[in-house]
């Protein structure tokens, strides 16, 4: 069963208008300007909603969890708990035990690699990565193929920044133990064949990671219909606070894992001659977690699932097409990932324009976009580029607002022209 609602409703301009009114930044001038946000990958913009359940949490119920006899323990302890359960229902996990919360997806990530990978990789195993994927889902896979003697592999992807299920096919071996593969890269916005791939690692009996990172926003994601073995995402993508995150894991790979890091919460007794383990989730909970973070990411979910992931998907889809359309009318613009199937990412740069250069003149226009290597430095020396801009997009921008990035582009192109 898929946790968010089926809508695909066509939006009207007015409907935008309505979820924009519950994001108060979006009233914001930047130099004089009002701001266009186009930098939805980096980080999303926060809900009335959320702000209130953060603010009313600490406001009125601010405790620590779990340990407390007392009321506000016992509220907050209830708070707590009930958003996972909302976490848990819109990715479509069977329990709430395999609902870990963590600071965000690099810490899901790192878990999975330092918890499941030291325990289980071992010289000559193979694990599997995309040439497209973020740095968080690149480097601990280093870290510990480094340490285990393990091989790290990567999965070519071509010049409009897609793999190839034939070449998935072939680098998945008898060897391969793990694959590490992101659900929509954030450079290039490129959804990738994650259940294909995901068909294709069990058969040789590996596991399987999606870093869902960016996707969570923009796709529907339901877990038990992907059969991965671990999805990790973060709050702040998805309209809530920073500092909260994600990992899914199926039960018993869950059960089976060491913990990570040792601390409070995370034992059931500690003796000096040895200590045991909590149950899941809470195993790999050490700590005091980020209490407002869970509830404000519950929070941003229910909002998400009212006015649902599918009609967000159809309508940032629309959105995308008129931007791609629009870009190829700039003088000397190249797209960076112009795969068949992506979502709310376009990537770009321009002839004698540096991307730094353009985030400036935007930025001086009122429009936040992004300029770098989005921490997925493969992808620019794949395209032979050392930075993109990037713009990103969530179902509140408008097609007005890609109209003025496009004048805002034209006037980067005369300036430096
Ligand atoms: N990973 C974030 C991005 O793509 C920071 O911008």
């Amino acid at each position: 069963m898929t946790s968010t609602a089926t809508n695909t409703a066509p939006v009207s301009a007015d409907q935008v208008t309505t979820w924009r009114a519950d994001f108060p930044i979006l009233q914001t001038q930047v130099h004089g300007k009002p701001l266009v946000y186009l930098d939805n990958g980096a980080t999303t913009q926060k809900p009335q909603v959320v702000i209130d359940t953060v603010s009313r949490y600490y406001e009125t119920t601010n405790s620590n969890i779990h340990r407390g006899v007392h009321y506000l323990s016992e509220m907050a302890t209830v708070d707590y708990e009930n958003a996972r359960a909302v976490i848990r229902r819109f990715m479509g996990a069977a329990s709430d035990k395999e609902a870990i919360l963590t600071s965000g997806t690099t810490e899901s990530i790192n878990l999975v690699a330092n918890s499941w990978g030291l325990d289980n990789l071992k010289a000559g195993d193979e694990v599997l990565v995309t040439e497209m994927e973020h740095h968080s889902n690149i480097v601990p896979w280093q870290m510990v193929t480094q340490r285990t003697g393990a091989v790290l592999k990567v999965i070519p992807i071509n010049d409009a920044g897609e793999i190839s299920l034939e070449d998935v096919r072939q680098l998945i071996t008898e060897r391969t133990k793990f694959v590490a593969i992101s659900h929509l890269s954030n450079a290039l916005g490129t959804i990738n064949p994650v259940k294909e791939v995901i068909e294709l690692a069990h058969q040789v009996g590996a596991l399987v990671l999606v870093d869902g990172a960016q996707a969570i926003a923009h796709t529907p994601v339901d877990v038990a219909d992907l059969d991965c073995d671990f999805y990790a995402f973060s709050g702040h993508k998805i309209f809530g606070p920073t500092g909260i995150g994600v990992l899914y894991g199926k039960q018993a790979l869950l059960e089976a894992m060491p913990p990570w890091q040792g601390g409070g919460d995370m034992i059931r007794i500690v003796r000096f001659d040895g200590s045991q383990w909590n149950d899941l989730p809470y195993k790999f909970e050490a700590g005091t977690p980020n209490i407002a973070g869970a509830i404000g990411l519950g929070a941003a979910l229910d909002y998400v699932t009212e006015i649902g992931i599918d009609r967000i998907a159809a309508y940032e889809g629309l959105l995308l097409a008129y931007t791609q359309q629009q870009l190829a009318t700039i003088p000397g613009l190249t797209p960076i990932g112009t795969a068949k199937h992506k979502a709310s990412i376009a990537s770009f740069v321009v002839k004698h324009v540096h991307a730094h250069d353009l985030g400036t003149i935007l930025d001086s226009e009122g429009i936040a976009i992004r300029a770098g290597h989005h921490c997925a430095m493969p992808v620019m020396e794949h395209f032979g580029v050392a930075a993109t801009a990037r713009a990103s997009f969530a179902f509140y921008n408008t097609l007005e607002e890609v109209d003025q990035l496009i004048l805002g582009l034209n006037k980067a192109v005369e300036m430096f022209g």
